[in-house]
């Protein structure tokens, strides 16, 4: 990332924290690494950004109905999804930074290729050169902060080569790659990762259990006891889940028959998911407790292809709909290699992210993958009569098949970093004296912000407290979040609800006990007009509906 880049997310952060919109979780304490909390304006622009989706994919649509499954599933749910077997990474050590790292997303250096590690400074380019001296036996040049004399030999070999020689005085196994910070190729085995949080269902400890078994099987080697260990904790291990996902399939049979649903149609649900991932990053962009919005749309057979593009399409506009800078996300489409295992395309819809575009949802043609998994472990006949349809196969009318998928995954708390750095606005406007300061605005889509209007007597007498609680009163009837704000000077308060995203002000002055009229301020332009006191709930409706 660029310092200006990079400056934008610390502002973000920055600012998160100084107007409620994200904690560090538990932050008293040191915090707890990659867990955040939503403060008082984000827990409201989170829920604002979800109830938008769920209108725009539930309530707006007669083809989809929604659930709310619960987060632990039958542990089965995870071995028929593939999520227990399939649903790890592998990792590696860095064998002389310790850096712990993805081994699929790693530098990968061809044959012929020089291998520097490439250190962060002169002090550390010595320690790395005694410890690959201590462990491998070889000394390798040290220039300035980084490491040479290191080549791929071929595959499976690099080599260490004195300086200006061809001929390798030493040679080791490689991995294909290399460490993605310092470049180094000494490496540990891949180890696969299991990305799912486990935890025990039921009563009894299970530590119990394990000390029984440990105290019974003093004598038997590591690898028994790993796998006895094992045995026990599965008996009773449930898992916390790492996407919605999967209860729209398993809950496929209960929505199509008491909603009488006829294909093509779709199950959204969303909420919390949980991934033990490896490399927490961007803020909240990757974290371990998340929440996604998502949706398994069934649809015929062979008509795939058309509904992918037609939700790519859709999920590319409704995004688009609530940013300043549409022009900022795209989709992209997934190549044969990147595709998952139950895929048969995907889209990705991305956003243009500080660091670079990058992933905001999955739109995939999952085919009949999940359905048919599923019926093959629980027995359950996850399929669907089409009385209308003549069956392919045989020419009669009548056709039973599986459905396929299309599934549109978003990220809910991924969505709200777009939001907030597409919202991020600086100009320099004058001050009360005249001198040039710089106005921080939250340019959240009116619908997406926190607080909808923020009321504000003038001052603290006068009367004037009493005419805005009034109208804060006909705001709170109508369900709308409306802030009452009477602390500091005006000017100091309409810079902090600029901040907070508040798009209007409405100020109760003198001039209101005369002819009954307030101010309404427009956060982005700034301009106030006068508007009847008793028409500022109507004319802020409005305002909302047409934003
Ligand atoms: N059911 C398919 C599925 O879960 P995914 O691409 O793994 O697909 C969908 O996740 C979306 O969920 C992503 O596009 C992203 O927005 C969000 N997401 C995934 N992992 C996340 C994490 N660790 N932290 C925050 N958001 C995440």
């Amino acid at each position: 990332m660029s310092k200006e880049q990079n400056s934008l997310m610390d502002k973000i952060v920055s600012l998160s924290k100084q107007r409620g919109f994200i904690f560090q979780s538990s932050e008293i304490y040191g915090g707890l690494k990659s867990a955040y909390d939503y403060g008082p304006l984000g827990v409201e622009l989170k829920r604002n950004i979800m109830n938008e989706w769920w209108r725009a994919m539930v309530h707006e649509r007669e083809d989809v109905t929604g659930i709310d499954a619960s987060i632990v599933m039958h542990p089965k749910v995870w071995h028929a999804s593939g999520h227990l077997s399939g649903f790890s990474d592998p990792l590696v050590d860095c064998l002389i930074s310790k850096e712990r790292f993805r081994a699929d997303k790693a530098p990968q250096p061809k044959s012929g290729d020089e291998l520097p590690i490439t250190c962060v400074d002169k002090g550390q380019a010595k320690t790395y050169h005694q410890a690959i001296k201590k462990r491998f036996d070889i000394e390798l040049q040290r220039n300035g902060k980084t490491l040479e004399g290191l080549r791929v030999i071929d595959e499976k070999t690099f080599g260490f080569f004195e300086k200006d020689s061809d001929e390798a005085t030493a040679t080791f196994p490689y991995a294909g790659y290399v460490g993605p910070t310092f470049g180094c190729p000494f490496l540990s085995e891949e180890r696969q990762f299991n990305l799912m949080f486990r935890t025990q269902l039921g009563p009894v400890d299970v530590l119990n259990r394990i000390s029984k078994f440990m105290e019974d099987n003093r004598d038997a080697d590591s690898k028994a006891i790993r796998e006895g260990v094992d045995g026990i904790v599965k008996e009773s291990a449930v898992y916390l889940r790492p996407e919605t996902a999967q209860a729209m399939f398993v809950q496929f049979l209960n929505c199509q028959q008491s909603m009488s649903m006829k294909v093509p149609f779709g199950i959204a649900q969303m909420g919390k998911s949980f991934r033990n991932e490896i490399t927490t990053e961007h803020f909240i962009f990757r974290s371990c407790e998340f929440e996604q919005m998502e949706m398994e749309f069934f649809v015929e057979p062979g008509t795939q292809r058309e509904w992918l593009d037609y939700w790519r399409d859709k999920r590319l506009e409704w995004w688009k709909s609530y940013a300043n800078h549409p022009e900022k996300f795209m989709y992209r489409e997934h190549d044969a290699d990147e595709l998952a295992h139950y895929a048969d395309a995907c889209y990705d819809i991305e956003y243009e992210y500080p660091w670079g575009y990058d992933e905001l949802e999955g739109v995939a043609s999952r085919t009949d993958y999940d359905l048919k998994k599923h019926a093959e472990h629980s027995g359950a006949k996850l399929s669907y009569f089409d009385q209308q349809k003549e069956d392919p196969e045989t020419g009669k009318m009548g056709w039973r098949y599986t459905p396929y998928v299309i599934e549109p995954a978003a990220g809910a708390t991924r969505g709200l970093l777009v939001y907030l750095l597409d919202a991020y606005h600086e100009e320099t406007v004058k001050d009360a004296k005249g001198n040039d300061s710089t106005r921080v605005v939250m340019k959240l889509h009116p619908r997406l912000a926190p607080i909808k209007a923020a009321i504000l007597p003038l001052v603290k007498k006068e009367g004037l407290p009493e005419i805005a609680r009034e109208i804060v009163s006909d705001f709170f009837k109508a369900g709308i979040n409306v802030k009452y704000d009477e602390n500091h000077a005006i000017g100091k308060r309409y810079r902090r609800h600029d901040e907070a995203g508040t798009p209007y002000c409405i100020t109760v002055d003198g001039q209101t006990k005369e002819d009954g009229t307030v101010t309404i301020r427009d956060r982005d332009t700034m301009e106030q007009e006068r508007i009847p006191a008793k028409e500022a709930l109507r004319i802020v409706q409005e305002r909302l509906i047409n934003s």
